[in-house]
């Protein structure tokens, strides 16, 4: 069977203030009154037979909110803390049968064009049934620091490399034949459960562990805190051999960091002046004086002023008050 598994565990911390812990990014209603997650749920309905979510005790109310009103039966995998991507797919993972396809997918992306989209997961699908962990690759526009890229001749994956930085990227789309990694993938459990492994045993071992102790999807706070926190980019796409990947001819962004919204939203017709300024979240006028490429991001409880250049440090504002609180 296929199993659409939705991550939904991360805060969008670079996306600080809009994305909040109790208000990630995947939750915010951006369009037309339908959230992100909503949004990714029905993507794939026509695709997989059984969904699972995989979040965080801190808002799982809001996914559980779409999928009673969706009346979508699923599994529901809630983390007492979060533990990063290899611990929360190697949970899906635990969760099913050796042989089921999975399609992991992030709740935070925007996709457009159903029918490439299909297309891709119908390929990658065939590719996993034969062994291989599937990554979606996007043609890269620009040496964007916050992806992993995907080195590959046609469908083979030569290296993977997460977040490489600026010199680097640059390097890799002059080079013509990198991809960026979408943050999709599609594999066997089995295969990816091996593979987790043989590369890093301590998540395997540790998330076989708290997996294992879970009382009715929730995992256990103190045996998770034991689990290293590493993503699935660092922990095995990088080191398999058996990456794939499927070229993908959708539209798409992960409105990961502003850098990404400002994209999209100037894509959208959103305003910005003639000194690449923006503003989101308030139709108040504002005025940037001797300013240049800087977004101001205002909310009812705390604001934004960042270079778009910056975008990727947002994160570390986040960390400091988390620190603070
Ligand atoms: N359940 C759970 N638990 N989900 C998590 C956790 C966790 O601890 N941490 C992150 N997630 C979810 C996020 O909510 C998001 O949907 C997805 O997993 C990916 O995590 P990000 O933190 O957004 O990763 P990234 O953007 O830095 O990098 C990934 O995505 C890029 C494309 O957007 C990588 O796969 C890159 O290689 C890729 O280019
Ligand atoms: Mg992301």
């Amino acid at each position: 069977s296929i199993t659409h598994v939705i991550l939904t565990g991360g805060v969008g911390s670079r996306l600080w203030p809009l994305s909040r812990k109790s208000q990630p990014k995947q939750y915010l209603d951006l369009f037309e009154g339908k959230s992100l997650f909503e949004i990714t749920v029905e993507r794939n309905r026509a695709i997989a037979d059984k969904i699972m979510v995989v979040g965080n005790i801190d808002n799982c109310h809001l996914s559980r909110q779409v999928m009673e009103k969706s009346n979508t039966p699923y599994l529901d995998i809630i983390e007492s803390t979060p533990r990063n991507t290899a611990a929360a797919i190697a949970f899906a993972a635990f969760a099913s049968q050796p042989d089921d396809i999975l399609i992991v997918t992030p709740s935070d992306h925007i996709i457009d064009g159903i029918e490439p989209y299909e297309a891709a997961i119908h390929e990658a699908v065939e590719k996993a049934s034969k062994g291989y962990i599937v990554t979606f690759g996007i043609i890269p526009t620009k040496p964007e620091t916050g992806y992993g890229y995907i080195e590959r001749k046609d469908d083979d994956v030569i290296s993977f490399r997460e977040k490489p930085n600026k010199v680097t990227a640059t390097d890799f789309i002059a080079k013509g034949n990198f991809l960026w990694n979408s943050g999709m993938f599609c594999f066997k459990a089995s295969v990816l459960l091996e593979e987790l492994n043989k590369f890093y045993p301590e998540v395997y071992e540790k998330s076989k562990i708290a997996w294992n102790a879970t009382i009715n999807g929730h995992l256990d706070l103190d045996l998770s805190m034991e689990i290293p926190s590493i993503s699935i980019d660092y922990a095995v796409m990088e080191r398999s051999k058996k990456i794939k990947v499927v070229s993908s001819t959708f539209i798409w962004s992960d409105l990961g960091s502003f850098e990404s919204v400002y994209d999209y939203l100037i894509s959208k017709g959103h305003p910005v002046d003639t000194n690449g300024n923006m503003v989101i979240g308030t139709d108040n006028y504002t005025a940037f004086v001797g300013l240049k490429n800087t977004i101001f991001v205002y909310t009812d409880t705390a604001n934004l002023i960042l270079q778009k250049e910056r975008s990727q440090d947002v994160k570390n504002i986040y960390s400091e008050l988390e620190r603070k609180h």
